[in-house]
């Protein structure tokens, strides 16, 4: 008689605990988006009135620290195409090789740290290094370029974990691209920065129609921006980010407004993003070549946009539908603002798959199925010792 009883009760503690489970799968999911803050002092939000809060439906978050293999990742694509010395408007041409983009997983996981190129330091949390080498092929500097795979991105805000090179000479950059005319940029000149005198610039560019007619030289136009940051961006990993709405584009470093841009240059198309390293010896841009290779590496980016898509967009009405006629809560998911005391790891990350990526979201039910197993089995391995 005791055995059916002591499997009736497991079955209801086994029951309870699915039922527990259930609320925690479906508020990770996120099914009705998530919001953004502008996270500004009062003065700025009087001085750049809009929205606090934005609604984003679709999402791409990747923690590169925890990547073993970039090449294998479905997620971004590493470039390789050349460019001329001409038409990079340059003294030298560019190569953009898949080798110079490769993962540096967390500590611990480099076996000769002397492979990496300078700039590279073992205290790093790990990431994507993107490598400009000094050792020219054909008057050509090698470089590096990751883009995102997807390319429906709308509004959205986009940010990036990125320690950059000490080393002169290089520029990085984290931008939005649509075309030459419908493009953000976010640009990092190491030959700009001054240790001594505590000089960290960072260039902010919406190139546009505007842009394209002043020869692609956007300081000519109301577009562009040199901001100073409040920190050596080479020591640390910091976070990067530009939101890109409707009628604005604001950009930030540590949640902390950096510049806000609007007008007729903010692009209207859908894009893709773009982590890109390079040099090409113009002594107004990018500087160099490197006299050693320079390292730029990124540990995440996260992007919570609106798709352009169509059926990523009923994807999302009928997702959200669902979960909020099951009365789920939490159905829309707030982004926590990144400060420099969280900008290594990134904080928090949503783990949510994207609607339109069966295979990832099958591999989360299917390692929360498991994890309910192991537990139910070890619930019956106590109670059976009892
Ligand atoms: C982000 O910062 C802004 C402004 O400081 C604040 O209003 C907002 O609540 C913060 N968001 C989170 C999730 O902490
Ligand atoms: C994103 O799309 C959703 C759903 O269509 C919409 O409610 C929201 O306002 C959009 N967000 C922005 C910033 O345009
Ligand atoms: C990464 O994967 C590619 C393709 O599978 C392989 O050729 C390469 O050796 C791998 N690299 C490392 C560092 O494991
Ligand atoms: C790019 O340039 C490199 C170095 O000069 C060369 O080895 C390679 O074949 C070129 N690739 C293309 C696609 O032209
Ligand atoms: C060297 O560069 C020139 C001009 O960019 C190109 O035409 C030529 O094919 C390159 N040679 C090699 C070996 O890559
Ligand atoms: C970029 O795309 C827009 C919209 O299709 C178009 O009007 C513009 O001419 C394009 N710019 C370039 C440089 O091709
Ligand atoms: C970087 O190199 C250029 C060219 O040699 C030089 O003009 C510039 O001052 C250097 N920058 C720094 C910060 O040393
Ligand atoms: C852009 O912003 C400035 C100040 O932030 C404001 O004076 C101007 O009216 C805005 N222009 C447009 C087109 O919204
Ligand atoms: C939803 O939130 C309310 C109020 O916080 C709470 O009472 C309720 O138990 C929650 N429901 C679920 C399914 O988590
Ligand atoms: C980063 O740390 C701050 C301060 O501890 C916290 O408020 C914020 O939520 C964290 N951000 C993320 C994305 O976890
Ligand atoms: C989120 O996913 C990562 C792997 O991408 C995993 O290491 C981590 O444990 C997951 N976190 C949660 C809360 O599920
Ligand atoms: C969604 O998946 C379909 C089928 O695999 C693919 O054709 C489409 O490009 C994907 N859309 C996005 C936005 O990734």
């Amino acid at each position: 008689m005791a055995p059916p009883r002591g499997l009736g009760q497991l079955l209801g503690i086994l029951g309870l605990m699915l039922l527990a489970l259930v609320p925690h799968l479906v508020a990770a999911d996120c099914e009705c988006g998530f919001i953004a803050h502008s996270p500004l002092t009062q003065k700025q939000a009087q001085e750049h009135p809009g929205p606090d809060q934005l609604l984003f439906t679709s999402m791409l978050e990747s923690r590169f620290y925890d990547v073993q293999n970039i090449s294998r990742d479905g997620t971004w694509k590493r470039q390789q195409y050349n460019v001329s010395a001409r038409a990079g408007r340059g003294e030298y041409g560019k190569t953009f090789a898949t080798k110079n983009v490769y993962s540096v997983p967390q500590t611990g996981a480099v076996k000769d740290p002397s492979q990496l190129g300078a700039g590279y330091s073992d205290s790093t949390n790990g990431g994507i290094a993107l490598v400009v080498s000094s050792a020219l092929t054909n008057d050509s500097v090698p470089t590096a370029e990751l883009d995102s795979a997807r390319s429906d991105m709308t509004f959205g805000t986009y940010r990036a974990g990125i320690k950059l090179t000490p080393v002169n000479g290089t520029c990085a950059a984290f931008f939005w691209y649509f075309n030459d005319t419908q493009e953000i940029d976010m640009e990092f000149l190491s030959r700009e920065f001054d240790v001594a005198k505590q000089v960290f610039p960072v260039n902010l560019v919406i190139q546009s129609e505007a842009s394209m007619q002043a020869g692609y030289d956007a300081s000519k136009t109301g577009t562009f921006k040199v901001v100073n940051l409040a920190f050596d961006p080479t020591l640390d990993f910091h976070e990067y980010r530009f939101d890109f709405l409707q009628d604005r584009v604001r950009f930030y470093a540590d949640s902390r407004l950096l510049a806000e841009m609007n007008g007729t240059s903010v692009p209207t198309s859908p894009g893709h993003l773009i982590l890109q390293h390079w040099s090409n010896g113009n002594p107004l841009w990018s500087g160099g070549p490197p006299e050693e290779d320079a390292t730029m590496t990124v540990g995440y980016v996260k992007a919570y946009f609106n798709s352009s898509d169509a059926k990523v967009q009923s994807s999302w009405d009928s997702g959200c539908q669902k979960a909020l006629s099951k009365g789920s809560n939490d159905t829309v998911c707030e982004i926590p603002n990144v400060t420099a005391a969280n900008s290594s790891t990134g904080g928090t990350f949503f783990n949510t798959s994207d609607p339109n990526d069966t295979e990832k979201n099958n591999a989360v039910r299917l390692g929360s199925t498991w994890a309910t197993t192991a537990s139910a089995l070890l619930l019956m391995l106590v109670l059976t010792c009892l």
